[in-house]
């Protein structure tokens, strides 16, 4: 892209050279003799000044600082006569780049210029890795990464729009974009295509008459996605854009490949903690069956002396020790899943019942129930058992994220091509702050005071075993959806 110098000089005949001279080496020259005109222009229009430094009424260095104001780090070459050079100096020390001299010498204008946007774009880059460096440290969510790479590309290219794609299950899908929306993504993905067959940075014509540039994202052995970004008809990347391309897009590389590491030794761990659960489980599972049934032995006797008071205590107890037992065995169960018992199971029917189950467990109140299913729903070949575990704990929890009352959607439909079934439940309660979401399949993560935090990871360990995937989106304050697919033919993992 043009970089866009501004000159500044009160006399004429020298603003008249300059400009063609400066035009000549291909920038975007405005020249002016009128202060105020410069300082009208938008901050960060231009990319470098040259201010004379003896001009009426204001002087160069003054103008410098008023500039400084608007742009903080707008490099300034201030251009003084011969016999002056104590006050250029000056003006170095006041925050001047460098200063040139009258008249000028053809290869120091050039050599002084080409420093002075050298190490602009230097810093401005460094900034902006910076920024995105902090945003990546402070992000375990791949989605913000993404978008933060997106958008960091858009400011340092001043392209139209920046689209990040990334490889999944052999199809390049937009994971993140920033700037205007695409009029068409057949070209970006053909363009992260090519980069990615290369590994390295290529251009191509875009769509409007503008020029798509698409750099690889290489994650460990392949490139795993592109950065792609789209300039408009007039502006053409240059050298310097294709190369910090190629910086962002190792940027985001390493954000991707950071993310990736987080969530396996997240799960390692998670294994870890499963397995001691499990094991916790197991050494409670006979205290506590001994417990209870002293319990039940007390509340016998109690009874049949007619004590009433005590006797309430001990229902107590009784109750809740096999809501103890109820927690243990849980645990049990999801450390040591039970083999998976397949067969014909209708989606809508047990829906229904694990409706009316959930509505049972958590009443609230004003909860609107919508029921969408696609009747052209084939029975799944599943365990009714622990599906049903995995939809009631899906449905409590969005009649738990219901507080207000609301919404509560519940959709399957049917996917003849791919042989899918989709169960969608839906909520348009509290949502989760990202945190929350990051961490809601986390073993005993839990944002409620009677939460046990096994809902949600149940839940997918289930699906997983029924060769599935679940997945979430949510936003705090606006909802939550589940989508759950299972395919018709799964790999009877399990069965
Ligand atoms: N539909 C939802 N809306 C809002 N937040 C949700 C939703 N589903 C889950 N969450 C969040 O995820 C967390 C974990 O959910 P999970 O079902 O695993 O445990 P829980 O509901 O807290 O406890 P329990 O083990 O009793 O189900 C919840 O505490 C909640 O913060
Ligand atoms: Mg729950």
């Amino acid at each position: 892209m043009r970089r866009r110098v501004l000159v500044v000089d009160d006399d004429r005949a020298i603003l008249d050279v300059l400009a063609m001279r400066l035009e000549a080496m291909g920038f975007d020259v405005t020249a002016t003799a009128d202060p105020a005109t410069a300082l009208a222009a938008e901050a960060g229009r231009f990319d470098l000044a040259l201010v004379d430094l003896r001009m009426d009424p204001v002087n160069g260095v003054e103008l410098m600082e008023a500039l400084h104001a608007r742009q903080g780090r707008l490099p300034v070459l201030i251009m003084t006569a011969h016999g002056t050079i104590e006050t250029a100096v000056e003006a170095v020390q006041r925050g001047a780049f460098d200063y040139l001299t009258k008249p000028f010498v053809p290869n120091e204008l050039r050599a002084k210029i080409a420093r002075a946007l050298a190490t602009r774009r230097w810093t401005r880059d460094r900034e902006r890795l910076q920024a995105l460096g902090q945003t990546l440290a402070s992000t375990g969510v791949v989605a913000r990464v993404l978008d933060a790479v997106a958008q960091a590309a858009v400011d340092a290219t001043e392209a139209e729009r920046a689209v990040v794609f990334q490889l999944e299950h052999g199809r390049l899908v937009p994971m993140a974009s920033a700037g205007t929306p695409p009029p068409a993504w057949d070209a970006l993905e053909a363009g992260a295509a090519a980069a990615m067959d290369k590994g390295v940075p290529v251009t191509r014509a875009g769509a409007d008459g503008g020029t798509i540039v698409a750099a690889p994202l290489v994650v460990q052995r392949g490139p795993a996605g592109a950065l792609v970004v789209e300039t408009a008809a007039r502006a053409v990347p240059d050298e310097d854009d294709l190369e910090l391309l190629a910086l962002f897009s190792s940027q985001a590389a390493l954000a991707v490949r950071n993310t990736y590491e987080l969530e396996r030794l997240r799960s390692g761990a998670l294994a870890a903690l499963g397995r001691m659960a499990t094991e916790v489980a197991h050494e409670l599972k006979n205290p506590l069956a001994g417990l209870r049934l002293y319990a039940r032995h007390l509340e016998q006797r109690l009874a049949r002396r007619g004590e009433a008071e005590d006797l309430e205590l001990a229902g107590k107890i009784a109750a809740t020790v096999d809501h103890l037992g109820g927690v243990v065995a849980e645990l049990g169960a999801f450390g040591r899943p039970p083999e998976l018992q397949r067969a014909p199971v209708a989606l809508a029917a047990l829906l229904d019942e694990c409706l009316d189950l959930a509505q049972a467990r958590q009443p609230g109140a004003g909860i609107e129930v919508v029921r969408a299913y696609d009747a052209a729903c084939p029975a799944a070949r599943a365990d009714a058992r622990e599906l049903r575990k995995a939809l009631l704990n899906l449905l409590v929890n969005a009649r738990e994220a219901l507080v207000a009352g609301g919404r509560l959607t519940v959709a399957t439909a049917w996917a003849p091509d791919t042989r899918t079934l989709t169960v969608r439940v839906e909520d348009d309660g509290v949502g989760m702050s990202e945190e929350t979401l990051a961490r809601a399949f986390d073993l005993f993560f839990t944002t409620k005071p009677e939460g046990t935090g096994l809902g949600m990871a149940i839940a997918r360990s289930v699906v997983e075993r029924h060769g599935g995937a679940l997945a979430v989106q949510s936003r705090a304050g606006q909802g939550t959806r589940v989508v759950i697919r299972l395919p018709l033919d799964a790999g009877e993992g399990g069965a």
